[in-house]
């Protein structure tokens, strides 16, 4: 049943990529001018009077999505010198404007160039069209409401996804409904793709899907393939919180400090301070465990006007903010609040919590508070969040543990077991046993000592993100085999009621 869905969903990736990518190379050969998208021969050949109405109604709609791309184009250098409302850039003066100033705003009419009109030219982010030749699609790996998501090995092998936009989507469905023109439509869609483009050459960072490149079709086309594009990224794993409540403390912790490494960023990012508008789990990705941002479209620099605090209000479902609207006239700091909030409703109250390590409760209870009251700023959340983590990497939350602990145990270096006895512990790095990670082997002592069930434990010589050491404990085990790697610890007394020596 699963498998057979998966292979047709395989399948039809694979159909709509085949056609798509045949579609986009032919496109890319014709270099597209700055005109109009409709023509008015297109407008005339259908002469009823409603559809023409229709397709005003569409390029209006088209034209304001670009709109919204121009600003984000501009706001790179001058930053002071913004104007938010100012939107009427036309797109055919810009080169002019571009001369004016830096160079850095040609590369930003460049990239306004190829994601509209489509180029054959080296590619500023990399790959191209010409990448995804003779590519395979092997699943795809999530949809939205406007974008599909594909996974693909690139011919060298490469494994890559690539958004595109969904024709089977919400926002595609609304469209042809409203405008009776599928073409048109997937333009207007292209454009939340073409804005996301943008956004990720913008906003370089760790916590950010890495934009490997894009392949868009040429404006002009006539053979269906205006607007579409590809999108080409990193690959990763969507976030499935799920899964995430029931792993270590330690990999949810990850995600959180994630997420506040990347709302830090955001908060004074090249375009200003960017506000998540759509904050949902499923906008981000794991990629070897770092957490990713990967939808954008909803990303936005605009700072709210005010004239005083009643204009500067945040709502939540269960909560609603007032913040001061400062001498500029703007609401002070509420992009960077919004998405501090979200953070906490959406991520921190499911993940953090739940088992954090004894030493560390009061921060984490620390931080759960300043962020859902809203009262430090993300500076301070992550300086709070990165001193946890310097604590629990070297264990220094751990202060009052006594020393001695560790004399209730036998040291056997460069051994480890085998014919194990294994018992299972939740939450456990290993199904079959109990495999926990410790900063020391005072903590793994520690560890041992509170389960009734251990008389032994092992430390390997693997580690955990953190650089914790990876520690398996055990019921007891047969023999020992040589492992340069390993330190195996056993009890003095295997009486498990017996009281340290
Ligand atoms: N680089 C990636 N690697 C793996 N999966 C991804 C990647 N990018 C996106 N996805 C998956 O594809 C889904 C859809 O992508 P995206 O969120 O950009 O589309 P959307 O139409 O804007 O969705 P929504 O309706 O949620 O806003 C995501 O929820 C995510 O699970
Ligand atoms: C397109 O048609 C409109 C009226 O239908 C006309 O005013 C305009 O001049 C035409 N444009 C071109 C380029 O022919
Ligand atoms: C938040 O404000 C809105 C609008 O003023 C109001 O309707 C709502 O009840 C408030 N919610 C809470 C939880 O205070
Ligand atoms: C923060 O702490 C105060 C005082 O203890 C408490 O009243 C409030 O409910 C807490 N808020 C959150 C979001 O945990
Ligand atoms: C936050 O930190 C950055 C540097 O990381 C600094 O430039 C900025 O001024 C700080 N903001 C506040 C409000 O302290």
């Amino acid at each position: 049943m699963m498998a057979n869905s998966l292979r047709a969903a395989a399948l039809l990736a694979f159909v709509v990529l085949s056609i798509l990518v045949s579609l986009l190379i032919s496109s890319v050969q014709q270099f597209g001018a700055r005109t109009s998208h409709f023509s008015n021969a297109t407008v005339a050949a259908a002469d009823d009077e409603e559809l023409s109405l229709l397709r005003g109604a569409l390029i209006h709609q088209i034209n304001e999505r670009r709109k919204e791309i121009i600003p984000l184009l501009l706001l790179h250098e001058k930053k002071s010198n913004k104007n938010i409302n100012n939107n009427n850039e036309d797109e055919d003066n810009a080169p002019s404007v571009g001369t004016l100033l830096s160079p850095q705003l040609d590369v930003d009419y460049n990239l306004w160039d190829e994601i509209t009109h489509g180029s054959r030219e080296a590619h500023l982010d990399g790959m191209g069209c010409d990448s995804l030749v003779d590519m395979q699609a092997v699943e795809i790996l999530g949809s939205g409401y406007t974008k599909l998501v594909v996974k693909v090995n690139l011919a060298g092998g490469q494994p890559v996804a690539l958004k595109l936009v969904n024709e089977q989507g919400i926002d595609m469905g609304k469209c042809v409904e409203d405008f009776k023109d599928a073409p048109g439509c997937r333009e207007l869609v292209s454009y939340k793709l073409q804005k996301e483009i943008v956004l990720l050459q913008r906003l370089r960072h760790p916590n950010v899907i890495k934009l490997k490149g894009h392949c868009a079709g040429n404006a002009r086309g006539q053979g269906g393939e205006r607007g579409r594009v590809a999108v080409i990224l990193e690959q990763g794993n969507p976030l499935q919180m799920i899964q995430l409540l029931q792993s270590p403390w330690e990999d949810r912790f990850r995600v959180c400090l994630d997420l506040a490494r990347l709302l830090h960023f955001l908060s004074q990012s090249p375009l200003g301070s960017v506000a998540l508008l759509d904050f949902q789990p499923r906008q981000f990705v794991t990629v070897a465990g770092e957490l990713k941002l990967t939808d954008l479209d909803d990303a936005s620099a605009e700072e709210t006007a005010c004239r005083g605090v009643a204009d500067c209000t945040l709502q939540f479902p269960h909560r609603n903010f007032t913040l001061p609207c400062s001498a500029r006239g703007v609401c002070e700091g509420l992009n960077e609040k919004r998405n501090i909030y979200n953070a906490y409703r959406y991520f921190f109250t499911y993940l953090l919590p739940h088992q954090a390590p004894p030493g560390l409760t009061h921060l984490v209870d620390h931080i759960m508070n300043s962020t859902g009251e809203l009262k430090a700023d993300i500076n301070q959340t992550l300086e709070a969040f990165e001193h946890i983590l310097l604590l629990y990497k070297s264990g220094l939350h751990l202060d009052n543990l006594p020393p001695s602990i560790i004399r209730d145990y036998n040291v056997i270096r460069g051994m480890g077991t085998s014919g194990n006895a294994e018992y299972r512990c939740w939450p456990s790095y290993s199904q079959q046993g109990c495999v926990l990670s410790v900063s020391s082997a005072r903590e793994a002592a520690y560890i041992c000592n509170s389960h009734s069930q251990c008389n032994s434990f092992t430390l390997t010589g693997h580690t955990t993100w953190t650089g914790r050491l990876l520690a398996s404990f055990r019921s007891s085990f047969s023999h020992l085999v040589p492992d340069g790697t390993s330190e195996v610890y056993v009890k003095k007394t295997n009486a498990p009621e017996a009281s340290p020596v």
